[in-house]
């Protein structure tokens, strides 16, 4: 094992590599490279749910000054389609646009303007006059549709023992339902692409969380050889799940440079990020738990009930918490989806678990409330080091610990467990809790490393098609090379998001710091390991790399290194899991409440850089507080769009709505999930908030509030006064 060279290898706390490059503006996004020649494209969005285009005038956009193409479903290139009906939405998923003159949902790209500049291509878009033919059979009412909801054949559904004879055998049974509503990424880097087709082979600046999955997206879509597609995602400004597939704008740019000869540069605009970039879907998730009067419990069911796009299916797994976090011997988990005419959801922001926690941890503190015991307590009792569902053990569970820890640090033992009876003049003041957990996949990765040699000191590339979303790739990847191949970490450079350089599974899923990381660092264990035994050296000699290049007589020398998931990493379930304990005051009068205080807990293996973890988990928090305060998106029931259309409307939380915030991180390294006892961290933070806050609330006022977001006027018509029950 090698040790730690501080200063700068793995689990210091050092600024971000490419911190400079960011604030000095070099740091460029896809639509800021200086593609010369380039044109611009602007999307056409439909303007009915469902039905058929049946005539377009192009004629005024036409006329103007610099447009150079329309592009419709009448002129547009004949693209790979899906196969089936509806076919499941994945990372590599093909994205054909423009195909026919059929309309699946309000906001679907039915047109392309490409013109010289980006404000003629916005204009002459404006005059594309269509007319359509409504079918008045659209389902964009959730609520009216439910009798149409149909059970995905993706093998999820899932029981283990007897639902209703663990329900039999419960003293106390908690039945309830939990809401959460459409919301949608917005990272700040807008969606777009610079698209570039010369001679059959395709360059794409676009922004991307896996570019090799927009490689495969784009050749499949094209049908071209993969070998002729470059994708390059240098560096994000946010995706949280939106960039892991690769949308139509891109498949658009693409034609659009075939037919016109030059490089397309397509944005999608805040708006259309609402329409053609994914988004969580509404979930009605219906929860049964059965417990003895010692709490323990006997039965637990997870229902969903949520809607996927007309032509493309998706499903957020939102039972798998209720699956493996606590030990429950009768377990059922389903789900149903109603296909709506709005866009494909897809994955958000821990996907399954941030929806699926609200609704488990919340049931669990209902559960607690009437055993009358600590919702702390309870979920102790009910840890589990194995995991039910896979019938295996965890890698490493620290959950209790979590929750001891924090309690210690935030004062649980002040909490008066009576609701409304901590108060200060107008403000009633409870505290929550909530447990955290979120899988922590670790995926093949590819790594290249090439070392120099100047005078006396070494200098080394990464190379990597990894991307950095924000998540600090950078930062944690050039600490392990410092760390392996012992040299300052300033003498590492690190390049990343060009699917020329070695694969790896990109940014997702919370797998990129594992990944990522082991990748860069087989790589350098092989250049070690090449260098050595070129010369004869025994490979437990400490040696440094710039002896070992001028023994082996080189000044330059690259490796490419291989890191996978052991056999042993099979056996076992690998998940990172943390705790959420909030202060909440709410104002009795006009429902306002603010979160004074949050203590978070995070045991997710080592930690690369306590910075970037650090800033890791108060980003999951923050979206934690905007599922809770604010994010919401809503369906216009008649016509099928988004009346949510800006940031004016779609509220995220600001300073002033985040509390005060301490997080710990539990000392811990997994040698089971990896070499270097890397976890998951990206999206643990915010599995545990939704719960807490609304926990938090009931300790305050006493009232339950299974419907996010929780705003005031939801406080209001609860009634916040003393016996009337939500
Ligand atoms: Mo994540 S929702 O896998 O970017």
């Amino acid at each position: 094992m090698t040790k730690t060279t501080n200063a700068s290898g793995v689990g210091t706390a050092i600024n971000r590599v490419e911190g400079h490059l960011k604030v000095m503006g070099k740091a460029k996004y896809a639509s800021e490279f200086p593609v010369e020649n380039k044109v611009y494209g602007q999307g056409i969005n439909s303007t009915i749910a469902k039905g058929e285009i049946i005539s377009i005038d192009t004629s005024k956009a036409e006329k103007l000054d610099g447009v150079l193409k329309i592009i419709t479903y009448k002129n547009a290139e004949k693209l790979k389609d899906f196969d089936k009906e509806m076919t499941p939405i994945a990372t590599d998923t093909i994205a054909p646009v423009l195909q026919s003159n059929k309309v699946h949902y309000y906001g679907e790209y039915v047109g392309l303007v490409v013109a010289e500049t980006f404000e003629q291509a916005q204009y002459a878009a404006s005059l594309v006059k269509f007319e359509y033919k409504k079918d008045p059979s659209a389902v964009i009412d959730f609520e009216k549709s439910k009798s149409k909801a149909y059970t995905p054949d993706n093998g999820t559904n899932y029981s283990r023992g007897n639902m209703e004879q663990g329900l039999s055998e419960a003293d106390v049974v908690v039945e309830q339902t939990y809401n959460t509503p459409i919301e949608h990424h917005h990272p700040m880097e807008l969606h777009a692409v610079i698209a570039s087709w010369d001679n059959g082979k395709v360059t794409a600046y676009s922004s991307q969380q896996i570019v090799e999955d927009a490689k495969i997206a784009i050749s499949s879509t094209f049908q071209i050889p993969k070998k002729d597609v470059r994708v390059i995602s240098a560096f994000v400004g946010g995706g949280f799940g939106s960039k892991l597939n690769l949308d139509r704008h891109v498949i658009m740019g693409v034609m659009a440079s075939k037919m016109v000869g030059r490089p397309v540069q397509v944005t999608v605009t805040r708006t259309q990020m609402f329409t053609n970039t994914n988004m969580r879907q509404q979930n009605e998730q219906k929860m049964r738990v059965g417990a003895k009067k010692d709490g323990t419990l006997t039965a637990l069911s997870h229902e969903t009930l949520s809607h996927t796009a007309t032509n493309q299916e998706y499903q957020e797994p939102c039972g798998m918490v209720s699956k493996m976090l606590y030990k429950v011997p009768n377990n059922e988990v389903t789900y149903k989806l109603i296909p709506m005419n709005i866009q494909v959801p897809f994955a958000m922001r821990a996907p399954g678990e941030a929806t699926g926690s609200f609704a488990l941890e919340s049931a669990m503190d209902e559960m607690a409330w009437k055993l009358k015991m600590d919702p702390l307590e309870f979920r102790i009792k009910n840890d589990t080091q194995t995991d039910l569902h896979e019938n295996r053990p965890f890698s490493s569970r620290l959950l209790v610990e979590c929750l001891r820890i924090g309690a210690d640090k935030f004062g649980w033992k002040d909490r008066k467990s009576e609701p409304r009876t901590n108060k200060k003049g107008n403000w009633l003041i409870g505290y929550g809790v909530s447990a955290a957990s979120r899988n922590s996949p670790y995926q093949k990765t590819y790594s290249k490393v090439i070392l120099k040699l100047d005078e006396d000191k070494v200098f080394a590339t990464i190379q990597m098609d990894a991307t950095d979303i924000g998540t600090g790739s950078y930062t944690i990847i050039a600490q392990t090379a410092s760390e392996y191949l012992k040299i300052p970490v300033e003498q590492v450079s690190v390049e990343l998001g060009d699917s020329d350089f070695p694969i790896t599974p990109g940014s997702g899923g919370s797998w990129g710091a594992a990944s990522y990381c082991n990748g860069a660092r087989a790589a350098c264990e092989n250049a070690i390991k090449t260098l050595k035994n070129n010369r004869n050296i025994k490979e437990e000699e400490d040696i440094t790399v710039s002896e070992l290049l001028k023994k082996n007589q080189l000044t330059k020398f690259e490796a490419e290194g291989m890191a996978e998931p052991s056999a042993e990493f099979e056996k076992y379930s690998v998940f990172s899991f943390g705790a959420n304990f909030c202060e909440v005051w709410v104002d009795k009068d006009t429902g306002m409440y603010r979160i004074e205080k949050m203590v978070n807990v995070a045991s997710a293996g080592k930690i690369l850089n306590p910075k970037t973890a650090y800033g890791q988990i108060i980003g999951g928090l923050t979206m934690g507080v905007g599922m809770v305060m604010a994010e919401q998106t809503h369906v216009e029931p008649n016509f099928g769009n988004f009346i949510t259309r800006s940031f004016a409307d779609y509220h995220v939380p600001v300073n002033l709505d985040m509390a005060n915030i301490d997080v710990i991180f539990l000392p811990e390294e997994d040698k089971v999930a990896n070499k270097m006892g890397i976890k998951g961290i990206g999206e643990l933070g915010i599995t545990s908030v939704a719960a807490s806050i609304a926990n938090a609330i009931f300790n305050a006022t006493g009232k339950r509030m299974r419907s996010l977001p929780i705003t005031p006027e939801k406080l209001i018509v609860a009634g916040l006064e003393p016996g009337i029950t939500a």
